[in-house]
């Protein structure tokens, strides 16, 4: 019996996309894209890794979505900024812009900060193989990024995902600079805080029982990484920030989950500024009173 072609092919999908699409494809989005970004496979499907990423940044784009409207709704004609540092491939700037940005008839825009060269060409390429003006990409490092003239003078929104050591706190400093009305931040592994225990604890061991915390090596390291967040935080807050600290579910791969959301409310600053003071010297980490500078004292 002969086949009927018509009647064999896989039915159109009720959400209006092409056929045979993994349903994480949402209506709108390009196939094309997420083909480019390595996300999609040739013949449109997604592999494990794929699936995994694409659920991370859709994860992330439930908590920034909300950012961006309400930017928008204050902002009128001049749109929203955005700038992700570290971006790497810049799934999430591409997916943002793909999503939202793409169908704005303002000034919004989305600058990726990387360092590595050949990355913000590819991702050069890519903005204008889609037709995507509202997208830069500066071959700098977060510090540089702070005083380069190619960046407005003011930012709504700072995302950093993974951004190696200590590029989450040059994003922090870059955020308060450019007064950033919201701070998204999945931090990666920070050295200099473990570092800074390590070197001064023949002094602080011995002086309270505490210290035990960070006596073993492994110890120095997990805790150093936990204060440094810690410290991060009191630094927001000691800057009139709204700080709310959570878990990046579908981040299963990797140990580094915890998001940091802060939001401008202009909120009193000198309990978090005494509290961060209080937190560096009883931990014998005054030195690092320049990386997690507070506006309180600074006034
Ligand atoms: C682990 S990847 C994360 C990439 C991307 N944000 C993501 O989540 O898929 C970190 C990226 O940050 C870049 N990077 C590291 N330190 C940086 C710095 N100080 N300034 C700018 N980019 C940096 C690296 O080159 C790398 O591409």
């Amino acid at each position: 019996m002969k086949r009927n072609k018509a009647a064999a092919a896989p039915a159109a999908s009720p959400r209006g996309l092409p056929p045979g699409l993994p349903p994480e494809v949402r209506p709108g989005q390009s196939i094309e894209l997420l083909q480019e970004l390595h996300i999609l496979t040739r013949d449109g499907k997604l592999n494990q890794d794929s699936r995994r990423k694409l659920k991370q940044v859709y994860h992330l784009y439930q908590f920034i979505e909300p950012l961006l409207k309400e930017v928008r709704e204050q902002s009128g004609e001049r749109g929203v900024s955005l700038v992700d540092h570290g971006a790497g491939k810049s799934y999430l700037g591409f997916i943002l812009y793909d999503l939202f940005f793409k169908g704005l008839n303002d000034a919004s825009h989305i600058y990726g900060i990387e360092t590595r060269a050949e990355l913000v060409e590819k991702s050069q390429q890519l903005a204008v193989k889609f037709n995507f003006p509202g997208m830069s990409f500066l071959p700098l490092s977060v510090a540089e990024s702070t005083t380069s003239q190619a960046l407005p003078e003011q930012i709504d929104i700072v995302t950093a995902l993974h951004a190696c050591n200590t590029a989450t706190d040059d994003a922090i400093d870059f955020a308060l600079k450019k007064k950033a009305r919201h701070m998204v931040l999945v931090p990666c592994c920070q050295a200099e805080v473990a570092s800074v225990l390590r070197k001064n604890k023949g002094q602080s061991l011995g002086k309270s029982a505490l210290t035990e915390i960070w006596r073993h090596p492994i110890h120095t390291r997990e805790f150093g990484s936990q204060v440094t967040n810690v410290l991060r935080c009191l630094q927001l807050e000691a800057h009139g920030y709204q700080v709310n600290v959570t878990e990046l579910v579908g981040w299963e791969h990797s140990m580094k989950n915890e998001l940091i959301i802060a939001t401008y409310k202009n909120l009193p600053r000198r309990r978090p500024s005494e509290r961060l003071q209080e937190v560096l010297e009883t931990l014998g980490l005054q030195e690092m009173g320049q990386r997690f500078y507070s506006a309180h004292v600074a006034e």
